[in-house]
């Protein structure tokens, strides 16, 4: 089964991609070896795979804290359950805390991990597509402010990433579809051979054939693992990932995310993003084209939805946090494959993009 590599010196570790990874005892055994372990999860993902895992670890002491499934519970509420847990427990340093689940459970576990006694071991068991491409990869742990998404949090990497494919059989459609918004993204702004690997295998990754899943995972995995290799704090580089999240996080802003998956918006943000390329001749015409009608060959959207317009997703993406200092930073393509930070939109322009994606 595959195996990337994520390297960051002493803070290295590998991700394991592939199905029946979860009972596979032999890639868990040398990481649990001393200490309490605690294994994070919800109530939609613990009955679906928590068994297998406790048969794993076999005699190996371990306890479940089960929260409740959702973004609205990736507070402070929970985050601090994790903390008492691990205190009642009397976790000591050498304990590990398993995040099994999406990319919820794993950005508040991480964080969880990241504060009890400044830092103990963390394992990621991924089970969206999502967090398996991007989520569980690279140290980005957070919990939600009611003020912001991600408001509170801090990179801190975990030991281990468990991606087993095998439990994506399980994810609503929907969810699944939403991840690959992120995979396209990969293809889009940093590999040209994975989006045209994409294209021509359409049906087998819509139809979730296991070893096209395993692949694409693999290949998703390998391109982040290169970005936060070279950037792990993301103070350059890394910013590319962001390619279609500031439209994306606009249309969350606006409250969208009640009709939108995150996927769903990034989606809808890339299409802006590469419409807008193209109309400042910073990539050749056709690539817009090419990359809605991926994405719509994937089931996701590729315009603004209504009720919302592009004066109110401006204004929106003004109170995004990833804009600095008022100007318009926005991740735009020079091709497929290829992209750059850039400050040179003008709002008209930005305007004309996202009517244009509409019409
Ligand atoms: N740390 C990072 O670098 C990073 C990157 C991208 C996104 N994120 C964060 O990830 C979160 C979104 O992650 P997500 O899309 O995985 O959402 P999620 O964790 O909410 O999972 C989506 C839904 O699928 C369910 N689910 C998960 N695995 C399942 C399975 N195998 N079978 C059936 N149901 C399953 C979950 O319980 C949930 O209802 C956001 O909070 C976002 O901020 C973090």
């Amino acid at each position: 089964m595959p195996v990337v590599d994520i390297q960051l010196g002493d803070r290295s570790y590998p991700v394991h991609i592939g199905p029946d990874l979860l009972v596979d005892g032999n890639i868990w055994k040398p990481y649990l070896s001393t200490g309490n372990i605690l294994i994070v999860s919800n109530d939609t993902v613990a009955p679906l795979y928590l068994d297998d895992l406790l048969i794993t670890l076999g005699d190996i002491p371990s306890e479940a804290l089960i929260l409740p499934d959702g973004e609205k519970f990736k507070t402070m509420d929970q985050w601090s359950r994790v903390l008492d847990t691990l205190v009642e427990m009397r976790a000591g340093r050498d304990a590990t805390l398993i995040a099994l689940g999406g990319g919820v459970i794993g950005d508040l576990g991480g964080f969880a991990a990241a504060c009890y006694m400044r830092g103990i071991r963390y394992i990621q068991v991924p089970t969206t597509l999502l967090a398996q491409v991007d989520a569980s990869v690279g140290g980005k742990t957070a919990i939600n402010h009611p003020a912001g998404k991600n408001l509170v949090g801090t990179f801190y990497q975990p030991a281990l990433v468990i991606a087993d494919t095998g439990t994506l059989s399980t994810l609503p459609g929907r969810e699944y579809r939403a991840g690959l918004a992120e995979v396209v993204k990969y293809g889009a702004l940093m590999d040209n051979d994975l989006f045209t690997w994409l294209e021509s295998n359409i049906d087998s990754i819509a139809g979730q054939d296991p070893e096209t899943v395993t692949t694409m995972v693999r290949r998703c995995v390998e391109n982040k693992a290169q970005v936060v290799a070279a950037d792990e704090r993301e103070s350059g580089r890394r910013a590319l990932l962001n390619f279609g999240h500031s439209f994306g996080h606009g249309l969350e802003v606006l409250g969208a995310f009640e009709q939108l998956l995150h996927g769903e918006a990034v989606a809808i943000g890339m299409a802006i993003a590469a419409r807008l390329s193209e109309q400042r001749g910073l990539c050749a015409p056709g690539t817009h084209q090419r990359i809605t009608t991926l994405l719509a060959a994937f089931g996701l959207p590729t315009s603004v939805p209504e009720p919302f317009d592009a004066s109110s997703l401006l204004e929106a993406m003004s109170l995004d946090k990833k804009n600095s200092s008022g100007t318009r930073r926005l991740i735009l393509l020079e091709s497929i494959g290829q992209a750059r930070i850039d400050t040179g939109s003008s709002d008209e322009a930005i305007r004309q993009a996202i009517v244009d994606c509409n019409s």
